[in-house]
């Protein structure tokens, strides 16, 4: 059965997964929506039959899809969801949820009364050789982790506006908090320290912090530390290295080792090179199967990690420590 599937948002990551579903069998991109017309319409071209919306509902309305990617910027949540959800129609969210924690949770409460099928955009989880690494560390005893994300500002306007983008930490090391938990298991308590260095100075309209390390105490005992920052000229190291008894697991966007002794030091990392495509895969497969185990990242999970990013938030508000 071919899925007819529908996209709300056309911007820079929906061309990632639209390139990915032009290789995938099985699926066909029936509509398009976004705010700017013009993009969506661009987006059509390449399909056919294809059409271009500027209104979600309109969009849904007119068509009958069998499932959805949103690719909407942070601020721009709720709509789209609560229409999909309300249809019934299985979507896949790119990261983060929105900007606070009041909207995901009450679509996490619609979603679940409804046992939709949802994916978030995590691709990390998709790494193939993270499976060794999780199998490592589960039988190891996890003591520490350290994660980075050090790079520069990504360039949409809306990125650099804190009540736009909620920020660094929640919009793009939210992958790095989300491998944490993926791999280390749960996060109770964040202490998170940012600052406002040169960004305000260098961009136009910048107001989000541009150096961050958020400190975390884990439900097992292990502690972590993850920084960040994006005030590079140039994109610089994301990942998370976990310490154990046995030996270093390390991960990055596209590939993970484990190091257990010196001569390991030098081994490459075993390389994915498009974990995005095996998330798009597994979303359409669990569309087609009704089977949700399919996919890494629900939208019920996907909110605990979001949920750590807005306490780092508020701890570096306020000074003090937030228990989750
Ligand atoms: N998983 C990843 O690694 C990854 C990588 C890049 C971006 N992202 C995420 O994807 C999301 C989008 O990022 P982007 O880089 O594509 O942004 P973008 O600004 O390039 O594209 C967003 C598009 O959404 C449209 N839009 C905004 N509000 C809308 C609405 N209410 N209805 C319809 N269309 C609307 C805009 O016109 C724009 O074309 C962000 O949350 C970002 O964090 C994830």
């Amino acid at each position: 059965m071919t899925l007819k599937v529908g996209f709300i948002g056309t911007g820079g990551i929906a061309k990632g997964h639209i390139a990915n579903l032009a290789a995938i069998e099985g699926a066909t991109i029936a509509a398009f929506c976004d705010l700017q017309l013009e993009r969506a319409e661009a987006a059509a071209r390449d399909w056919t039959g294809a059409k271009a919306y500027s209104s979600i509902v309109d969009m849904l309305d007119d068509q009958k899809l069998d499932a959805a990617f949103v690719c909407l910027p942070p601020m721009a949540h709720g709509e789209a969801e609560r229409a999909l959800i309300e249809r019934g129609i299985p979507f896949l969210v790119e990261k983060p949820l929105g900007i606070n924690n009041e909207l995901p949770r009450q679509l996490a409460e619609q979603i679940a009364e409804k046992r939709l099928i949802t994916s978030v955009g995590y691709q990390w989880r998709y790494i193939q050789s993270l499976d060794e690494a999780k199998r490592f560390l589960e039988s190891s005893c996890i003591g520490m982790a350290l994660g980075y994300w050090m790079g520069g500002m990504p360039k949409v306007p809306w990125w650099r506006v804190q009540h736009l983008s909620g920020g660094q930490f929640v919009e793009q090391t939210t992958h790095i908090t989300d491998m944490l938990r993926y791999l280390c298991g749960e996060v109770v308590e964040v202490y998170a320290a940012y600052g406002h260095r040169i960004l305000h100075e260098l961009e136009e309209g910048a107001n989000v912090a541009d150096v961050g390390t958020v400190t975390m105490k884990l439900a097992n005992g292990s502690v972590a530390t993850i920084s960040n920052t994006c005030l590079l000229p140039i994109g610089g190291k994301t990942g998370l290295n976990v310490y154990t008894e046995q030996g270093v697991v390390e991960v990055q966007s596209n590939g993970s080792r484990i190091v257990r002794n010196k001569e390991e030091l030098s081994a490459p990392l075993a390389i994915t090179p498009n974990s995005r495509v095996f998330e798009d895969i597994a979303f359409l497969d669990a569309v087609r199967t009704g089977d949700q185990s399919l996919i890494k990242s629900s939208y019920a999970d996907s909110l605990k990690t979001h949920e750590v990013t807005i306490a780092a938030n508020l701890s570096a508000a306020t000074g003090k420590p937030v228990k989750l």
